[in-house]
């Protein structure tokens, strides 16, 4: 029997728990006996460049990954082949749509099937390839959770325990110097790491994307606390959470989303120019949240979503995603999958939750 080629590749931002999806792709194929398996490097960077940069991954190569953070393959999200960035001699962008030539050069390579381990915008490039004739299947990950068809993904509880680990850390300071922290985390348009991290770590305040705060409100929550007699405050704001009803941060040339971060510090400039007594600081997380080695949970969780991607591969289920329904792990088609964006509902029963045990919102 002729032996089957699978090209595996990584794409948007890294998240603790994508060597581990590597691994359990390059094992099972290699337990099934019939398939070879390559990366590319840095997302389709690696079959796009004129010198393709393609990787064969073995079991030794795999061997041990499982707990470590990042890609072994590299990752980018400057590689959207719908929108492929060319810079000219006088260094002028121009974004060109170089996905026919992309499906074709795979085709050419003599790979079989695809998987594509990325979040949201990963998976609309995959269906808009699938669209194209290309046997893709989509892995899920993100940090932000921020995926609708899946409850969750690797490197979301990761993430959170790494906010919980700082933020424990913030609420002892905070004690002594009876001081207010601010502690900005990630999660894009969705709140989900601050809720969570707001629970686990017993925050006072919670600030979030889909609950609009109000300024006066926070103040008044932190007046309370210190008239209480409990002379320290720790809030968890996600860093897209609105001030004033404004997103806080920047467009860079070549960027796809607007870069968020920086909500945390002009939260603590407001409270300051209101006049608030207690000194106020702040942490902003940032990219800290996205490093290292994955909790077991997201290792688990991520070697099943590659062992099943894999599964699918010698199935021939492809235009479709994996996901983590009721505790099972399956998959959905890739049109499902990039419908709708994971906000937190207000219905939420952690919303309740985090009320129900003191957290203000801020509304
Ligand atoms: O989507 C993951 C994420 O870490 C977001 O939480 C954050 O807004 C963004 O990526 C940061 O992107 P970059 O690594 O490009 O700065």
């Amino acid at each position: 029997m002729k032996t089957k080629k699978l090209l595996v590749l990584t794409g948007g931002g890294d998240c603790p728990g994508l060597n581990a999806v590597i691994r359990g792709i390059v094992k099972s194929a290699h337990s099934n006996g019939n398939w070879e398996v390559y990366g590319s490097i840095e997302a389709f960077n690696g079959i796009i460049k004129e010198k393709t940069e393609i990787v064969k991954l073995t079991p030794s190569k795999v061997s041990g990954i499982h707990v470590r953070g990042g890609t072994i393959i590299k990752t980018t999200n400057k590689g959207n082949p719908l929108s492929f960035p060319t810079q000219s001699k006088s260094g002028k962008i121009t974004y060109t749509d170089i996905s026919d030539k992309l499906v074709k050069k795979i085709k050419k390579l003599g790979f079989d099937a695809v998987i594509n381990i990325g979040g949201d915008g990963s998976q609309a490039i995959s269906q808009a390839l699938y669209k194209k004739g290309l046997p893709i299947i989509g892995v899920p990950k993100t940090i932000d959770n921020d995926l609708s068809s899946t409850d969750v993904t690797f490197g979301f509880t990761t993430a959170v325990q790494i906010a919980t680990d700082a933020f424990d850390k913030l609420v002892t300071t905070a004690h002594s110097h009876n001081r207010v922290m601010i502690m900005e985390v990630m999660g894009r348009d969705a709140g989900w790491i601050a809720l969570h991290t707001a629970i686990a770590g017993g925050a006072e305040i919670c600030l979030i994307p889909e609950i609009p705060f109000k300024l006066d409100v926070v103040i008044s929550e932190i007046k309370k606390r210190y008239r209480n007699g409990k002379g320290f405050v720790n809030i968890v704001i996600a860093e897209g959470a609105k001030m004033g009803g404004k997103i806080i941060g920047k467009k860079a040339e070549g960027d796809q989303n607007i870069k968020l971060g920086g909500v945390g510090l002009q939260l603590r400039k407001a409270l300051e120019d209101q006049g608030l007594e207690p000194q106020v600081r702040v942490t902003t997380l940032g990219h800290i949240q996205r490093g290292g080695t994955p909790v077991a949970f997201d290792r688990i969780l991520a070697t099943a979503f590659g062992v099943r991607a894999f599964e699918m591969a010698e199935k021939g289920k492809y235009g479709r995603m994996v996901t983590y329904v009721n505790n099972k792990v399956s998959d959905t088609t890739l049109s499902k999958a990039i419908k709708e964006y994971n906000f937190v509902k207000k219905s939420h029963y952690l919303i309740n939750t985090a009320k129900k045990i003191g957290v203000s919102f801020g509304n």
